[in-house]
């Protein structure tokens, strides 16, 4: 089995023959159940998530000064934070994506998609058309953030990706390196520049008085996990629904692009796996795991767990339980950005549907995928469009 690249009889095969597996290539323990995956997540006491972003090929010295010479670190903050400063530096971030704030960014989302549709005629390839930088600049106008060349964050964010969870050569390191620690000095010039008393993600870490370090490992992290992860979520909807017959025109309907949404998280989510580490030696599914012991928990094995979802494979918008995947993982640590995620893959959905009732797949092959260790989706999804 293709770590980066998992079928869905991988994930099946392990559920069933391995449930807890040391991987030998790795060291890491594969978890793949659905109970095993959520007790992990919701007992931070002996599951600590200080390895969320250590890169998963090891960073060499020669790259790592490339890092260290332009300042770059990532303190725990947030995903990869378990110590007593998550709770506040949580509650910070939160601020910007309550609710309301989400709920009143669905006009602007369903412009931003207008603007990209009155753009499209004949084929297209809506990753780059609707997936690629609409997230970003939803990400960036809740946070309060301008002035921002989007086309240059997705660079360094494509970058970074692929730096810390791809299966990637030496010299390959050596090419991301340089745009990964461009963006971590871009944030930390921009957030030593910030307004304590503006209203945007900068001048609050500044307000309250976090540290320019931590506040620039923070907002690396969130400005990749907020918009990266939403593209791929928008990739992986329109393929999924284009793939089964008769569900796109009606998308239109109440509650189907919603319910589409929480299908493809379950069944194809866009971060496909994520880690912890031990504290103390546990046993999960019967196997003993010492401590210390990284583990990666197989979301997508979780999302297609027979014995919480019947008949898994299929793609089901209808099903009960839909929601009770783990995509955005569970507990202390859930998702902040859950529902600004949700929210613009509904809309988009929605309102492409209501532009183009008769889109549909330019080819039955499978498109390019990413493949990298936690992200998983299409990299194109080639469409003809009938308006
Ligand atoms: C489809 C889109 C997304 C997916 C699948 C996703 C998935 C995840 C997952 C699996 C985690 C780790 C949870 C855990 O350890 O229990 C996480 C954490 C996080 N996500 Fe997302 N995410 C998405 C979009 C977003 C967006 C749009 C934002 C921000 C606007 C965001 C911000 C965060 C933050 C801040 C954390 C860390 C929370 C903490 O440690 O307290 N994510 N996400």
């Amino acid at each position: 089995m293709d770590l980066f690249q998992p079928e869905p009889a991988d994930l099946r095969s392990l559920r069933e023959n391995a449930p807890v597996h040391r991987d030998e290539r790795t060291g890491m323990w594969l978890v793949s159940r659905y109970d095993d995956v959520r007790a992990v997540l919701a007992d931070p006491r002996r599951f600590h998530p200080d390895n969320a972003l250590t890169a998963v090929t090891g960073i060499p010295r020669p790259v790592l000064r490339v890092l260290a010479r332009a300042g770059f670190s990532l303190p725990p903050t947030l995903a990869n934070n378990g110590t007593d400063t998550h709770a506040a530096l949580r509650r910070l971030v939160a601020r910007f994506l309550t609710p309301a704030r989400v709920a009143a960014m669905g006009p602007r989302i369903a412009e931003l998609a207008a603007e990209r549709l009155d753009r499209l005629d004949g084929r297209a390839d809506l990753h780059p058309a609707l997936a690629r930088d609409l997230p970003a600049i939803v990400l960036l106008e809740v946070m309060g953030i301008r002035d921002v060349d989007v086309e240059a964050l997705k660079v360094w964010s494509t970058a970074s990706l692929e730096l810390f969870w791809g299966d990637v050569t030496v010299a390959r390191q050596h090419e991301l390196a340089r745009p990964a620690a461009a963006f971590h000095q871009w944030l930390t010039s921009r957030i030593k520049a910030a307004d304590p008393a503006g209203d945007d993600l900068f001048g609050a870490l500044r307000a309250q008085g976090v540290p320019i370090r931590d506040a620039a490992g923070l907002c690396y992290f969130l400005l990749i996990a907020g918009q990266e992860t939403t593209t791929q979520l928008l990739s992986a909807a329109f393929y999924a629904v284009l793939r089964q017959d008769g569900l796109w025109s009606r998308l239109t309907e109440p509650g189907v692009a919603a319910a589409c949404v929480e299908e493809v998280l379950r069944r194809d989510p866009p971060v496909s796996t994520w880690r912890r580490i031990t504290a103390e030696p546990v046993t999960l599914s019967g196997v003993d795991v010492p401590a210390g012991e990284p583990l990666l928990l197989m979301l997508a094995g979780s999302g297609s767990d027979p014995d919480v979802f019947a008949e898994p494979e299929r793609f089901c918008p209808a099903r009960p339980n839909a929601r009770k995947h783990l995509a955005f993982g569970f507990g202390r640590h859930f998702c902040l950005g859950a529902g600004l995620a949700r929210l613009e893959a509904e809309v988009v959905l929605r309102e492409t549907a209501r532009r183009f009732p008769e889109l549909r797949l330019a080819s039955t092959e499978p498109p390019p995928m990413l493949g990298l260790l936690s992200f998983r989706a299409p990299l194109s999804v080639e469409v003809e469009l009938v308006p």
